[in-house]
């Protein structure tokens, strides 16, 4: 079965003093720009408060997926959609009231998308499936880029996949995705590919992203 695949690369690992420039090198060919926003709190890292995070959402070339990596996300997370992202992502484990939240998100006009951690279980959310329009699962623990893929992961990836069925539901990994670990998470069933240092660290960002989509297409559809 063919699969659509989407590209979107993370700027974690990009120059913070000239984004908008970092932002250009990959815009037209990637699908979303995954904006990671941590709050030294949920996560042990600190990358924009709503501010901050709002002047590049307002200003990208490039529509953003939002990944919150915050504490009580339920209301910040409305906000997000309501300045515009693409898509935003809860965590879970960060989420007073899941369901709502996700429907929160979806009226104010964005895609809602649910993350989990490594630790945490897929098969607990099947509940909330008809409010998800993307999984996130983290393929690393989140909080830094430039980690190592967790192959162990792939197992939950499968799982997700199954749940999801014929539902248009996107399936996301995040940490450690390169030419050398797409492959893993394509046969386990992922679409959607977060990609940071593989990307920003490639001596031409936008060939990177070439290269993952078309390896990822041609693979998708063998
Ligand atoms: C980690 C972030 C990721 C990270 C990916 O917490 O959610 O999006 O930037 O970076 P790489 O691809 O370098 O693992
Ligand atoms: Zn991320």
């Amino acid at each position: 079965m063919s699969r659509e695949i989407r590209i979107t690369p993370s700027i974690l690992n990009a120059d913070f003093s000239r984004l908008d420039q970092e932002i250009r090198k990959i815009a037209e060919v990637s699908d979303l720009l995954h904006l990671d926003v941590m709050d030294d709190v949920f996560v042990p890292n600190f990358t924009f408060d709503f501010e901050a995070a709002s002047a590049i959402i307002k200003t990208s070339v490039l529509a953003v997926d939002a990944h919150l990596m915050v504490a009580n996300v339920d209301e910040v997370a409305v906000q997000y959609a309501e300045i515009g992202c693409a898509s935003v992502t809860i965590h879970a484990e960060a989420t007073k009231n899941i369901p709502q939240t996700l429907r929160n998100i979806r009226k104010a006009g964005s895609r809602s998308s649910l993350g989990i951690k490594p630790n945490t279980d897929i098969s607990d959310y099947h509940s909330v499936i008809d409010d998800v329009d993307m999984f996130l699962i983290m393929t690393v623990e989140p909080g830094f880029g430039g980690q190592s893929f967790m192959e162990n992961m792939m197992d939950k990836v499968r799982r997700t996949r199954e749940m999801i069925g014929d539902r248009p539901i996107w399936l996301q990994v995040d940490g450690g995705i390169s030419m050398k670990t797409i492959e893993m998470a394509l046969d386990a069933g992922a679409d959607t590919f977060v990609v940071g240092s593989a990307v920003f660290n490639a001596p031409d960002p936008a060939a990177m992203v070439v290269s993952l989509r078309e390896y990822a297409t041609a693979h998708g559809n063998k």
